[in-house]
């Protein structure tokens, strides 16, 4: 078949800092997925686009193109609203586990088309699967089925959805493309959009163990990601909420779950509590249900329920004992003070080299591995007293995983002023 552009000039235009056309992303998106565009060639361009940005119509076009390069789902058939949640992912978040049952709990079908971790992040998939017996791969039928019969589905997102975008956010991962705000923006929302959800909310992250560290940053990529859901008529709303420290007390795969259920059963971490039902007000609001205290569900077992229930339809034992790490050491504070890092980015780390996380996709993951934290940020300590318990199922990565806390998690002398963390939620970003 005849190409209608050459790929040389639409890298060119980018890299004199041109404007796209449509027909220039429409062909190149659709080249890429094709294999026609090499992935050398939409590294150069990628690159370019990282350095020279784009315009809001040519991220609109790009989103629509990674849209249209696979298959969109289709809920309208159920009998209930849908309402998703996205992160752009953060240390120790692991709030898809309650809020999905949470939100599914008050009647509202919740599709959580979820990936894998990469990189310091971890995935959503990776610590369901820690449960014993739980499958991610689901098909579109059974994903209608679980989410009319239970409310709520966590399962991986099929080869279907955006398959350009699968492509392109390999590519980037390998070729230093990721913190873009027009890359990071078109990525997700393309997916979300093909998910055909009803309405979203973006919790996008704010500190050291998100991908945007400034807030300014991360209020930019919010109000484009808003503006893109919006013009495709989903309701999208996103909170910006803090990653300069880990949320909650746990980061890995077994670990995460263990505080999910807390959560749960009406207990578990206030900063996780928080997030969970600032976000499940924001959902249920998107589906049409205004009024209610999300709480209610999380002290009654309902929302425990649904958990279950959801577990279950995919092959998981709910009621199993996680699994527990071999292996474990604890690092204690040195002297008397007051805890004044606690810093997310080297938590997450730390966890991913005891084995929580994946280097390259292929890895596999340790479901025990991780990093559990047993103080906050301000916290009085005394000389001795456990900060961090280590966890892992190959003792060997402990030399590495402490290498990376160095410096990064710290006591300071008794009376220094150490700020608390800030409420999680720090702002509200609607079109
Ligand atoms: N998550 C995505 O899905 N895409 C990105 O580009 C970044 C985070």
């Amino acid at each position: 078949m005849t190409e209608q552009h050459d790929v040389v000039d639409v890298i060119r235009t980018k890299r004199d800092n041109g404007r796209l056309s449509d027909d220039q992303i429409d062909w190149v998106i659709d080249a890429y997925t094709r294999g026609v565009v090499a992935d050398e060639q939409m590294a150069a361009l990628a690159m370019a686009i990282f350095i020279n940005g784009m315009e809001r119509e040519e991220i609109v076009r790009w989103t629509n193109a990674m849209i249209a390069s696979g298959e969109r789902m289709d809920f309208s058939g159920l009998s209930k609203p849908t309402s998703d949640k996205h992160s752009t992912g953060g240390v120790g978040d692991k709030i898809t586990l309650p809020l999905a049952p949470l939100v599914a709990s008050y009647g509202v079908a919740v599709p959580q088309l979820s990936g894998r971790g990469l990189g310091h992040t971890g995935g959503t998939l990776d610590k369901l699967e820690a449960i014993p017996g739980w499958q991610a791969d689901l098909d579109n039928a059974g994903i209608l089925r679980i989410l009319e019969d239970v409310g709520a589905v966590i399962c991986a997102a099929g080869a279907g959805l955006a398959p350009a975008d699968k492509k392109l956010y390999a590519l980037r991962d390998i070729t230093a493309t990721v913190e873009c705000i027009p890359l990071i923006a078109s990525s997700i929302m393309s997916k979300k959009i093909a998910e055909g959800t009803g309405s979203l909310v973006l919790d996008v992250k704010v500190g050291s163990g998100a991908f945007m560290k400034q807030f300014d940053q991360a209020k930019a990529l919010a109000q484009t990601m808003v503006q893109l859901g919006t013009d495709a008529g989903v309701h999208t709303v996103a909170l910006l909420t803090d990653m300069s420290t880990p949320l909650g007390k746990t980061a890995g795969n077994a670990l995460e779950v263990r505080e999910s259920v807390e959560v749960l059963a009406g207990g578990g971490p206030s900063d996780v509590v928080e997030l969970t039902i600032a976000l499940a007000v924001e959902m249920l609001a998107g589906a049409g249900k205004t009024g209610i205290d999300p709480a209610e569900n999380l002290r009654n077992g309902k929302a425990m329920d649904v958990w279950k229930a959801m577990i279950a339809a995919q092959g998981g034992d709910p009621d199993a004992p996680l699994p527990e790490a071999p292996h474990t050491e604890t690092i204690e504070a040195e002297a008397d003070g007051v805890v004044a890092d606690l810093d997310a980015l080297a938590v997450g780390v730390a966890a991913w080299r005891l084995g929580a996380g994946r280097g390259r996709k292929e890895d596999p993951v340790q479901a025990t591995a991780g990093v559990e934290v047993h103080v906050v940020q301000g916290q009085p300590v005394r000389k001795g007293q456990k900060l961090l318990t280590l966890h892992t199922e190959t003792p060997e990565r402990f030399a590495r995983a402490r290498a990376a806390l160095e410096g990064k998690v710290g006591v300071a002398p008794p009376g220094t002023a150490v700020k608390a963390r800030p409420s999680i939620v720090l702002d509200r970003v609607e079109a």
